[in-house]
């Protein structure tokens, strides 16, 4: 059995979970199921990043000690999850010893094959960010994202010989070896690097919150990395070393730099095999804006899920915006979505078909149909993160097959007595509904398995059998 092993960005704890978060986790859910459905072995990952300034200082706020402020809200990602119907293999915490330990190990290997020096660093550092930003990067003298004016800062710190690195990683980005999706931010990407790359400090002196660097207790590890290792720590603490490297990271854009940069290179730095592939998605926005706590348009997802039910949101996120480009929230266009699409195409479809067959009393041929040609061109969409167009496909099957039984009336064969022909054509249509529930599957395991345990209850056996 093929291995695949898949990631979601591990979730900063400093704050609660939001839309943003769970699209992430959505998409790369969708492609864990479908390989799980076509065979392969699948290890799929998710966690919280719960260490760095920024946690300590909310921490802090809340009154809380940072381990206690940690446990609570990455058990609010780890319920989040679960309200999503996500279905990880494994949730990582950075504060797990195992992981503390591993990435301790990690630095000193990286210390001792001569990556790392201590060097004085002056800079303006963005703890929103959790980074340093160059004079270029601020806006009216600002951080963009956080509309703050930095901290100026300055340090003896550990930095690891990024620019060493900078052919490398350029000739994999660019032959594909480490591919980069969409192509608008492969592109990106190799525009930053071609501006060069600086060394990268890896420790912090003024962070407390954090795993001690093992050969200089009064540093810590800076975030980022400690951050990263979790891809790697986590094989080791589930047991799961035979999966690496990586099938695919899926990242948002605002990290990208981290996991195609930073990541292979601390990863060549330690002869480690590359991951193969990073799947950039865009951002979400509130009318236009960016979603903040400090602007008060924070959707959550939860109430979503509440409200409109899990497979809702799923769609709506994964079927609204071209995966890989930003998009813009609206509850209307997910009401909408799901009184049209889903209520009224998809689960109009299904309720004719099983109350035809149930009122007729019909014993149909119940063999799962062969995949067709089409149902193997919509799942090498979702294989290739092309959700929305896999979506407009599906839907377009579930238009046809509508439009099917409103142009050939099959209640009126019912009334006419014409049973052969009603079981003929209602055999096909049944087909077609098993067909749309299996490729919705991964979008929508809770529809799909409701139209499974639906057609079931008219006891057409073997075509379940391969849900049970
Ligand atoms: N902790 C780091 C990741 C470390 S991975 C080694 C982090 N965490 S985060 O919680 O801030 O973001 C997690 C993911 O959610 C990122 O991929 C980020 O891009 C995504 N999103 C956060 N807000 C988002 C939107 N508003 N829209 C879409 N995705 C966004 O970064």
């Amino acid at each position: 059995m093929e291995k695949k092993f898949i990631t979601t960005p591990i979730y900063y704890i400093n704050d609660v979970p939001h839309l943003g978060h769970a699209y992430t986790s959505i998409a790369a859910d969708v492609w864990a199921r479908q390989k799980r459905g076509e065979g392969s072995e699948v290890f799929f990952l998710t966690g919280t990043d719960e260490h760095g300034a920024k946690i300590a200082q909310a921490a802090d706020k809340s009154g809380k000690e940072p381990k206690k402020f940690a446990d609570e809200i990455s058990k609010k990602f780890e319920n989040l999850t679960k309200m999503l119907n996500i279905s990880n293999d494994a949730f990582i915490r950075t504060t797990d010893p195992r992981h503390e330990k591993y990435v301790s190990d990690f630095l000193q290997g990286l210390y001792d094959g001569g990556y790392v020096y201590k060097k004085s660093y002056e800079g303006l550092y963005c703890v929103g960010c959790e980074k340093y930003l160059t004079e270029k990067e601020l806006v009216e003298g600002k951080c963009p994202d956080h509309d703050k004016v930095p901290e100026k800062q300055s340090e003896e710190n550990w930095f690891f010989k990024l620019s060493e690195f900078r052919s490398k990683v350029e000739r994999l980005i660019e032959s594909d070896e480490i591919e980069v999706k969409p192509l608008s931010r492969k592109n990106e990407i190799l525009g930053k690097i071609k501006q060069g790359l600086d060394d990268v400090s890896i420790s912090r002196k003024s962070v407390e919150w954090g795993i001690p660097v093992p050969w200089d207790k009064e540093q810590t590890v800076y975030v980022w990395i400690d951050a990263l290792l979790n891809y790697l720590s986590a094989t080791e603490i589930f047991s799961k070393k035979d999966f690496w490297p990586p099938t695919v990271h899926v990242v948002g854009r605002d990290i990208l730099w981290f996991h195609a940069v930073i990541w292979p290179a601390i990863l060549l730095a330690a002869e480690k095999d590359l991951p193969k592939k990073i799947f950039v998605n865009g951002y979400f926005t509130v009318d236009g804006k960016k979603m903040s706590k400090t602007v008060g348009n924070v959707i959550d997802p939860v109430e979503l899920v509440k409200k409109y039910g899990v497979d809702t949101v799923r769609y709506y996120v994964l079927r609204d915006f071209p995966f890989g480009e930003d998009g813009d929230v609206a509850i209307e266009r997910l009401e909408q979505r799901l009184n049209g699409d889903l209520a009224g195409g998809l689960g109009n479809l299904v309720q004719r078909v099983l109350s035809l067959i149930k009122q007729n009393d019909l014993n149909l041929n119940s063999t799962k149909p062969q995949p067709s040609g089409k149902a193997k061109a919509i799942k090498k969409l979702t294989e290739e993160f092309k959700f929305q167009e896999a979506l407009i496909e599906i839907w377009k099957l579930v238009a046809d097959t509508n439009k099917q039984i409103a142009d050939s009336e099959p209640w009126k064969l019912a009334k006419e007595g014409k049973k052969q022909e009603l079981a003929d054509f209602l055999q096909k249509t049944l087909h077609c509904v098993l067909e749309i529930a299996d490729l919705v599957l991964p979008y929508l395991p809770e529809t799909a398995d409701e139209i499974f345990k639906q057609a079931k209850s008219l006891d057409l056996k073997p075509i379940f059998e391969k849900m049970n």
